[in-house]
């Protein structure tokens, strides 16, 4: 686990003070890696919990100075990319967060700021092998997966259990194996080596096998290969009785189905995935933008064209993101000739309008990764940043009253003042085998996952994070409604304080991953924020507080 879900704020149901004899067994057990979690920026404070305790000068520097890097974030339980999942939201007083917004080395905390355990689980195992997992959900500990960093290439993988004569199998088809800590750098450096391309998300720091792949998992290159649910061909995943299962097309197929796209954190801890790879290939790349600081209304005859284009853009195999002043779109499948012709109208505006535009072919994902990736990826270092999202019908693309309705939207959304972001992610030409993934069936049947993101200061007041998710939630609202039922939205980039979300995140699927979810975990040993088994009375809870009064209090201001 590296980087953090924001919707899904997951936890255990027991991971409070254990009695000795519980915690040296337990330890012993996973051979003494059982560990005490408190924030990383603890050591900076003179108190923690209300407690007096000395500062670690030396440990305090170290955090200081990486405080904005995503790679450090990654490597450590006790801190995550984004500070709403260690804050907890609703009581700002219960957090332990430097200023992440004054550069590097981040501030020390003034001398009376307080210190607490905020929503980072307080125990936790580093888990090398299943066994630790198994181990972990004995005793109901947190296992933390990211040093499973094992790497496996398979020129003909045939998924374990199934025969050579299985449809569909022989012989066997190109697969990247990855432990459920590798993140996507690591991916897809290892994919280069070989020589292939592996179909992951824009970050580096974010797990291939983890939050990302069992939701539903998004790339550039989806329209034309398929989410990353689609591609998954087998999970290795210990279910919460503790059993090692493989699960794929083959055995335990209920499973295999409900971890691509039911969310992470749910039915199991997943220590490894396969999935299908492509060869090495071209890919053309779009990068076209307006000046940054465009007025709104040349952002608007931005977004038209946005808007106009994309279904169109769609059908020749293009993807990308979109944002009020830009565009990085990309295809394998267009030469340079055919990309410049049907980019031509957003080049022709963009530069009527003293902006820039590039249209080029990169010999492959790997230099789309270093060239475009790594630097356009987006920011992580302790903002508290929330999003709200919206899978967006392809219909409404084909009408001039459905697209002037997606425009109208997006005005709302500069209005906010807010930006927009727009994962054109869909898998449009893919369009594999639909039913065979649990992701939202809006998936296939939509062309924008349109979002935009609010940021809240680390250091933000209980009234302002209040003000800025009530008009976050209330701009959700406003893309429900422009959509109806036919969107829905991505667990990973939801706004986590929507109302009907069993509806939004997974439509007609939902019921079968409760029934699935009850099989394998029916104590309910692994539960959160908004995942599937969590009821809307768990708000109450007092394990919720953190969420569950923030929801109570936006929910009576919209009312
Ligand atoms: C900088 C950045 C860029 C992003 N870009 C994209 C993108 O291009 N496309 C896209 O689709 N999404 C993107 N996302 C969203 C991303 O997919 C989610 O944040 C995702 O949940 C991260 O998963 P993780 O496993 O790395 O993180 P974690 O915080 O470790 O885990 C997230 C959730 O999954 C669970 N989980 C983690 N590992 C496992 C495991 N091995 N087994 C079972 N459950 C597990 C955790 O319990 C938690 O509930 C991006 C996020 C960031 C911060
Ligand atoms: C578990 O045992 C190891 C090795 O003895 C020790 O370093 C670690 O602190 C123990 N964990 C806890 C939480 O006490
Ligand atoms: C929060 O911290 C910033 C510096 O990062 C400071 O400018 C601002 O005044 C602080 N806000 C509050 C509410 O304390
Ligand atoms: C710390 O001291 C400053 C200045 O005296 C004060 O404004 C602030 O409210 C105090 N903060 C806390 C958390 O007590
Ligand atoms: C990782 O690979 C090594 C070498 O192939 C193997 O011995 C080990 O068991 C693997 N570990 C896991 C967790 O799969
Ligand atoms: C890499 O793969 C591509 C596509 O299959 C192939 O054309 C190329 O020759 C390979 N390169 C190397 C160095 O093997
Ligand atoms: C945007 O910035 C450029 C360069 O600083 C400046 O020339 C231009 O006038 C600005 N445009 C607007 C609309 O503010
Ligand atoms: C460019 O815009 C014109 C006018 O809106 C439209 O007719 C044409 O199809 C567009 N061209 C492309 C390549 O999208
Ligand atoms: C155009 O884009 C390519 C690939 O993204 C990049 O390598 C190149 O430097 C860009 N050219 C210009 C002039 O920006
Ligand atoms: C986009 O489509 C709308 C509705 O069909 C039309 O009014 C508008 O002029 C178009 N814009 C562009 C830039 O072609
Ligand atoms: C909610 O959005 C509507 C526009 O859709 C606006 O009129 C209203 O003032 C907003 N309410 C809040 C509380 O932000």
């Amino acid at each position: 686990m590296a980087v953090v879900v924001l919707a899904a704020l997951c936890r255990f149901a027991l991971a409070s003070s254990p009695s000795s004899h519980a915690w040296n067994s337990l330890n012993n057990s996973v051979n003494g890696r059982l560990y005490q979690a408190r924030p990383v920026e603890a050591s900076c404070f003179s108190t923690f919990d209300e407690s007096p305790q000395a500062i670690d000068s030396t440990a305090c520097a170290a955090v200081r100075s990486s405080y904005l890097d995503p790679y450090y974030r990654a490597d450590s339980f006790a801190i995550y990319q984004q500070a709403q999942s260690s804050m907890c939201l609703s009581d700002p007083g219960d957090q332990c967060l430097l200023d992440n917004a004054d550069g590097s080395p981040a501030p020390l905390p003034a001398a009376n700021a307080t210190c607490g355990q905020g929503s980072i689980p307080p125990y936790y195992i580093d888990v090398r092998a299943s066994e630790d997992v198994s181990a972990a959900f004995a005793f109901a500990y947190n296992p933390w997966t990211r040093n499973l960093r094992n790497m496996s290439y398979d020129a003909a993988f045939v998924p374990s259990g199934c025969t050579s004569r299985s449809y569909n199998w022989t012989p066997g088809k190109p697969a990247i194996t990855v432990g459920g800590g590798v993140n996507f750098d690591e991916v897809y450096t290892f994919a280069h080596a070989n020589n292939v391309t592996y179909i992951g998300g824009y970050a580096s720091t974010v797990a291939a096998s983890g939050g990302w792949l069992q939701a539903g998992g998004h790339s550039t290159l989806s329209p034309v290969y398929g989410l990353g649910a689609d591609r998954v061909l087998q999970f290795k995943v210990v279910t919460p009785d503790g059993v090692l299962r493989t699960a794929n097309e083959c055995q335990n197929s209920d499973l295999y189905w409900a971890l691509r796209g039911g969310g992470g954190g749910t039915f199991g801890v997943v220590v490894e995935s396969t999935s299908l790879v492509e060869p090495a290939m071209p890919i053309t790349v779009a990068s076209i933008s307006i000046p940054k600081n465009a007025t709104e209304a040349s952002q608007m005859q931005w977004l038209d064209l946005m808007v106009n284009s994309s279904l169109e853009w769609a059908k020749e195999n293009w993807g990308g993101h979109i944002s009020q002043v830009s565009l990085v779109n990309m295809t394998p499948l267009l030469d340079l000739a055919a990309a410049q012709a049907s980019m031509q109208n957003a080049t022709t505006l963009a530069l009527s309008l003293g902006g820039k535009a590039n249209v080029t072919v990169v010999s492959s994902w790997w230099e789309v990764y270093q060239g475009v990736v790594v630097p356009g990826e987006a920011t992580t270092g302790g903002t508290a940043r929330f999003l709200n999202s919206r899978l967006t019908p392809r219909k409404m693309f084909e009408s001039p009253a459905g697209r002037s309705n997606i425009l109208a939207y997006l005005e709302q959304i500069l209005d906010f003042p807010a930006a927009v972001y727009v994962p054109f992610t869909t898998p449009f030409l893919w369009q594999g085998a639909p039913a065979s993934t649990s992701v939202n069936p809006a998936w296939y049947t939509s062309l924008w996952h349109t979002a935009m993101h609010v940021d809240i200061a680390w250091n933000s007041t209980y009234d302002d994070r209040l003000s800025a998710l009530t008009k976050l939630t209330n701009l959700t609202r406003a893309a429900e409604a422009m959509t109806g039922p036919a969107g829905g939205t991505y667990m990973n980039e939801a706004n986590p304080f929507t109302q009907d979300w069993k509806q939004d995140l997974w439509g007609t699927n939902y019921d079968r991953l409760l029934g699935i979810k009850k099989k394998y975990d029916p104590k309910g040993l692994l539960e959160c924020w908004n995942c599937v088994g969590f009821e809307d009375e768990d708000m109450h809870d007092d394990r919720y507080k953190c969420q569950g009064r923030m929801q109570q209090a936006i929910d009576h201001a919209l009312l």
